[in-house]
């Protein structure tokens, strides 16, 4: 009972806005929620018509299911609304404030971008772009990114932001999927003070993709060199023989703005699509409601563009709303570890958005690094990327937050495009740990296996109205979209996480359901590592699943069979064996991808239907099935679990 009790007590924490916040929000009317209920496509027409149109929308939505449009018939330009929407009013202002990894700082006046943008809209033309045609961005985190990205979009142009971790068979593999015609790179990136040859890695990707006309290349650094063959072209020329002025394209709302990977539980990544008006509209709404975006803001998202966070809250979302945008190129921890506080307190950051994972590390760290920091110019933290533990979540409130600041678990994917379950800072009560309700205009539910609704309790998450920002599709296979999203109940999206919601209403994620590890914030999807090491010359068999880490919240656990020719030689040094596998997948997919552990055992358990038993598995790799995992390699030990572990079923 006493520890019911304790734990019912830990559930209420709760932080009301303070009333000085919510006097000064931007939506503080409670009001909202039903509202947006009574009229959900009069109040996202509202949203977009903050946006700027070069024809107005004839009907708000189209609902077919699976298949949506929004503001059919509405044309508008992207980087028109990002960047020209703002010239009149906050030409002088900057639109990003870059800090390279070294420590070189620029600003970049919304002027600035708007001549960049253009001139390179105009490159890409000379280069042969054109509207519908797909590029793909495989960059660090430099201004010139972000140019990349809008000048696509100026043009009607597709792009597909590659992820500068990435190998170069992930690479290649994208650029193959999505057929593109041109490269963006850069020569290389820093990461924690080494440099990172990303024009190497292009290069070998780039060998295997015929559909590639053009490599675009930035000089990151000025001793940086390169000899380029004849279909490569350097960024500094194009841009120094472009014109600075370039009509925008001004495509149809539902013009394909970007297409973007991410791992799913079967098969290769899948290229998730966007499209531009109601995409844009999410991405505005949620910033100006959940981060509360003001004029003076600096506001700072710590997402790399390789990430849908970086498209959605770098990029579309604060641009749109004429936000100063931070761009930090590096490391947290470089050159110590207390270098995002002295980002914070030399720019006078006020909105800092970033992922439980980096927060587990600044505890590690140590509060006395932020607390030797003026932050006083902090008043709203943002969480993204996976669940927050209640203690990562107290600890970002008292020492980066200064007790203050609101914090807002917001709750999204790649495939919503924009937030979905967060807090209105200046209206929702937060209780660690919870992303507590759906964003208004969004019908969130929890819902049983039957698709029958749960008011309180747990089971699947589930999106049982259209939005605007939602996923159209995935690139070229439209039904696997059906399958992976629409198949579990009729008409209604299935988020593959599971949730619970308690007697407030507040939803509390729990995780994937599916076959996919959320590694420090990013999905990965266990068959592409399991391919990974099925790769390698010694495996016959792998399966992999995710276990607790301190850190990256979920780390990767692989089981792997020798093949039996390989064994003795494998097993001679299975120290020197295990890290050749973890660099192979680091090697095959980017080092995210790389497993914490790696197990050798003589058998897989699998159920009759011929499927892993992964709970026994992460039961084995987190020690609780088995002391000692060596044992492993005696091929009675997992058949005989798998008999216990099929009773208990
Ligand atoms: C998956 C989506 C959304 C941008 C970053 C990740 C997990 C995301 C939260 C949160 C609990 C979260 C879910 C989701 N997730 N945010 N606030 N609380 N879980 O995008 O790579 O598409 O991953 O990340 O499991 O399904 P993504």
């Amino acid at each position: 009972m006493a520890h019911e009790i304790d734990a019912l007590l830990q559930e209420t924490r709760e932080f009301p806005p303070s009333e000085s916040f919510r006097a000064q929000a931007n939506i503080h009317d409670p009001a909202i929620w039903e509202q947006a209920k009574a009229d959900r496509e009069g109040y996202w027409a509202g949203w977009a018509e903050q946006l700027d149109w070069q024809t107005k929308w004839t009907r708000v939505l189209d609902w077919n299911p699976p298949d949506a449009k929004w503001f059919v018939g509405g044309k508008l330009n992207a980087s028109y609304n990002c960047v020209d929407r703002h010239l009149a009013t906050r030409g002088d202002k900057p639109a990003l404030i870059w800090e390279g990894e070294p420590g070189e700082v620029r600003r970049i006046t919304y002027r600035e971008l708007h001549g960049d943008v253009s001139r390179f809209a105009n490159a890409l033309k000379m280069l042969g772009v054109a509207s519908g045609d797909r590029v793909a961005i495989y960059m660090p985190l430099i201004p010139e990114a972000v140019v990349a990205m809008l000048a696509c979009a100026r043009i009607g142009a597709v792009h597909s932001v590659v992820f500068g971790g990435f190998s170069a068979d992930a690479l290649r593999d994208r650029i193959q999927d999505a057929q593109a015609k041109l490269v963006i790179t850069a020569t290389s990136g820093y990461r924690r003070g080494s440099v990172v040859p990303l024009k190497k890695t292009t290069d070998t990707a780039v060998a295997e993709c015929p559909s590639i006309e053009h490599v675009v290349v930035v000089r990151r650094r000025d001793e940086d060199d390169a000899t380029l063959n004849e279909r490569e072209v350097w960024y500094h020329d194009v841009m120094a023989g472009a014109d600075a002025e370039c009509e925008p394209e001004w495509v149809d709302s539902e013009h394909m703005l970007y297409m973007l990977y991410t791992s799913g539980s079967t098969g290769k990544p899948k290229g998730i699509v966007h499209t531009t008006g109601g995409y844009l509209t999410g991405c505005y709404a949620t910033c100006k409601w959940v981060f509360d975006l003001k004029d003076d803001d600096v506001y700072w998202c710590t997402a790399d563009i390789g990430w849908v966070t970086g498209h959605s809250y770098v990029v579309y979302g604060p641009l749109a709303c004429g936000a100063t945008v931070m761009l930090y190129e590096g490391a947290p921890d470089w050159p110590k570890q207390d270098r995002f506080w002295d980002i914070i307190e030399r720019h006078k950051v006020s909105v800092f958005y970033t992922a439980p994972t980096a927060i587990r590390a600044f505890m590690k760290w140590g509060p006395q690094l932020p607390q030797a920091h003026d932050m006083s110019s902090l008043r709203l933290l943002g969480s993204v990327g996976e669940p927050i533990n209640p203690e990562a979540w107290i600890w970002y409130h008292k020492y980066i937050g200064g007790e203050r600041c609101p914090v807002v678990d917001t709750w999204w994917q790649t495939e919503t495009g924009a937030i979905m379950i967060t807090p209105l800072p200046g209206l929702v009560a937060t209780k660690p740990g919870s992303a507590t309700k759906p964003f208004p205009g969004i019908d969130a539910e929890i819902l049983d296996q039957h698709g029958n609704r749960v008011e309180v309790g747990g089971g699947y998450l589930a999106i049982t109205s259209p939005w605007p920002s939602m996923l159209r599709g995935i690139y070229g296979d439209p039904e696997r979209f059906r399958q992976q999203y629409w198949s579990k109940w009729p008409g209604v999206y299935f988020t593959g996480d599971g949730a619970k919601r308690d007697a407030d209403g507040y939803f509390w994620l729990l995780g994937r359901v599916d076959d996919v590890i959320n590694v420090a914030g990013h999905r990965i999807g266990t068959m592409e590592v399991e391919s990974a090491l099925v790769d390698h010359p010694a495996i016959a068999e792998a399966a992999v699943v995710g276990i607790a880490h301190e850190i990256k919240g979920t780390a990767i656990a692989a089981f792997c069979i020798v093949k039996e020719s390989e064994r003795a030689n494998a097993l001679a040094d299975p120290a020197k064996f295990e890290q050749e596998l973890k660099a192979h997948v680091a090697e095959k997919i980017g080092a995210i991808a790389r497993p914490e552990k790696i197990l050798v055992t003589a058998d897989l358990p699998k159920t009759r239907s011929g499927k892993i038993m992964r709970r026994l598995l992460r039961d084995i790799a987190e020690g609780r099935a088995l002391g000692d995992v060596t044992t492993l390699a005696d091929p009675g030990v997992v058949a005989t679990l798998k008999e216990k572990y099929e009773e208990e079923a």
